[in-house]
């Protein structure tokens, strides 16, 4: 399916967005590891939690949606997977569909209860690198069999409980994080692992609201900032249910705020969004190129999510440089952030992102291609890009790359472009964000979709 972007409507009003991925993920995912009953309003209904949720059903999990409120029936940590224990030669076959984060999370948690399982997916899925869970998964002892490092991941039954390792990890992740935290409830002791860059914290978050002992710090390595995390698994295996609202999506906000920031006229509000600073610094980066966006915090538990409204108007925006913890913070909006940098005056420089190449697509090679087809001046580099931005984007036909983030972000291109654009295979966007469309035409886009 096609989108055509009409361009030339101001964007006004007032929007909330459905449930942060991230978060959604995990509630899902951890609610079955607890004991007793989760309950979850505004959790995301999408493509890519579709895949987490079936995964959790073929292991046996019940859990019951209503609209966009999720209870799950928890089955205490150690005893979730334990019907392969009375059935011989029982062996999972888990669909992630379309979602590493399933595919990463899961592989934790399969990992600490050794569970026989394969992990599979969609073409694009087998893509992705999953050896970063592979390497440090194995040094605990789980048994993984995989090709080249890609799904499908095959797991063997291990010894329990893990090693409890101390893991450097070369990149920074918040999915191989999460996937060894998760790995981590079943070891033998305290589990250390050291980041070089601010990954996102969902999962220390959540965790620790559910008893468990987790600590985080920052500490310099010959002067390099590294983020160690520690977790140490309950002595009783007990992990408590959980309920939450989930705040709305911060990274499906990101395209909604841009389109606002470059398309004349707009003025717009968003409601009840994630605020999380380890998601925010595309916020940090808009405001800087001159956006007129502002934050007003709601009051929250410390343990939980931070989130609040955000205001945002049309606005002259000037080039910038992205590098640093900054790309970490941002790792997910650069597909928005290069839409925002193509409307903004001047030179944008991004440098220090060469795991933009790993995601849904190659998206600095992406992202360049599809917007010189708008005619920007864009060049790519080994980690990054360097981008003229400030002429006008002509519009014309582009195409997703099968990639959510960027048929979004090219969408919301077209809303200021001189012509009429074409998004190729853009209805993508339903695996993260599938109420885009709607979203955009309530606050007065003129957006069409055809077969
Ligand atoms: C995610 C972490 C990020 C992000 C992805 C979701 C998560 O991946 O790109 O969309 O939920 O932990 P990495 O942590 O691998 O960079």
């Amino acid at each position: 399916m096609d989108l055509i972007i009409s361009p030339g409507q101001a964007l006004r009003g007032n929007i909330s967005l459905p449930g942060d991925k991230s978060i959604s993920h995990r509630a899902a995912l951890f609610a079955a590891l607890a004991e007793g009953e989760s309950h979850f309003e505004n959790f995301l209904v999408a493509g890519v939690t579709e895949a987490m949720l079936g995964a959790l059903e073929a292991l046996g999990i019940r859990w019951e949606l209503t609209g966009t409120s999720l209870k799950v029936e928890g089955k205490c940590l150690g005893r979730v997977f334990e019907k392969h224990q009375e059935l011989e030669n029982l062996f999972y076959h888990l669909d992630c569909g379309n979602s590493a984060t399933t595919m990463r999370l899961l592989a934790g948690a399969l990992a600490a209860n050794s569970v026989p399982a394969t992990l599979d997916g969609t073409e694009g899925l087998r893509r992705r690198p999953m050896q970063r869970i592979i390497d440090p998964l194995r040094q605990m002892g789980a048994k993984i069999e995989s090709k080249n490092g890609k799904a499908p991941l095959v797991f063997q039954a291990a010894p329990l409980p893990l090693r409890a390792i101390d893991y450097q990890m070369p990149v920074a992740s918040a999915q191989v994080k999460s996937c060894l935290l998760l790995a981590g409830l079943g070891a033998n002791g305290t589990i250390r692992i050291t980041e070089p860059g601010p990954s996102r914290d969902h999962t220390e978050r959540m965790l620790r609201m559910m008893g468990v002992r987790v600590k985080s710090q920052k500490h310099l390595d010959q002067g390099n900032p590294r983020y160690e995390t520690q977790l140490t698994p309950p002595a009783n295996s007990r992990l408590a249910p959980l309920q939450l609202k989930i705040p709305g999506d911060f990274s499906a906000a990101a395209f909604i705020i841009v389109a606002a920031l470059i398309t004349p006229g707009s003025e717009l509000v968003l409601k009840d969004v994630g605020l999380n600073p380890t998601r925010t610094g595309l916020l940090d980066v808009l405001q800087e190129m001159g956006g007129r966006i502002e934050v007003h915090y709601v009051p929250v538990d410390q343990e939980y999510e931070p989130s609040g409204n955000i205001f945002v108007q049309h606005s002259e925006l000037q080039g910038t440089i992205v590098d640093g913890s900054r790309v970490v913070r941002m790792i997910d909006e650069f597909p928005a952030f290069a839409v925002a940098a193509a409307y903004a005056k001047g030179l944008t420089l991004v440098k220090e992102a060469a795991e933009l190449r790993h995601k849904e697509s190659d998206r600095i090679a992406s992202v360049c291609h599809e917007l010189r087809e708008l005619g920007v001046k864009v060049d790519e580099t080994a980690d990054g890009f360097s981008l003229q931005g400030g002429n006008p984007l002509k519009g014309g036909e582009v195409h997703s790359h099968m990639d959510h983030r960027l048929a979004m972000s090219l969408a919301v291109a077209g809303l200021a472009s001189d012509a009429t654009l074409i998004v190729h295979e853009g209805d993508i966007f339903r695996e993260s964000f599938p109420e885009f469309i709607e979203t955009l035409r309530r606050l007065g886009a003129q957006i069409d979709e055809e077969e």
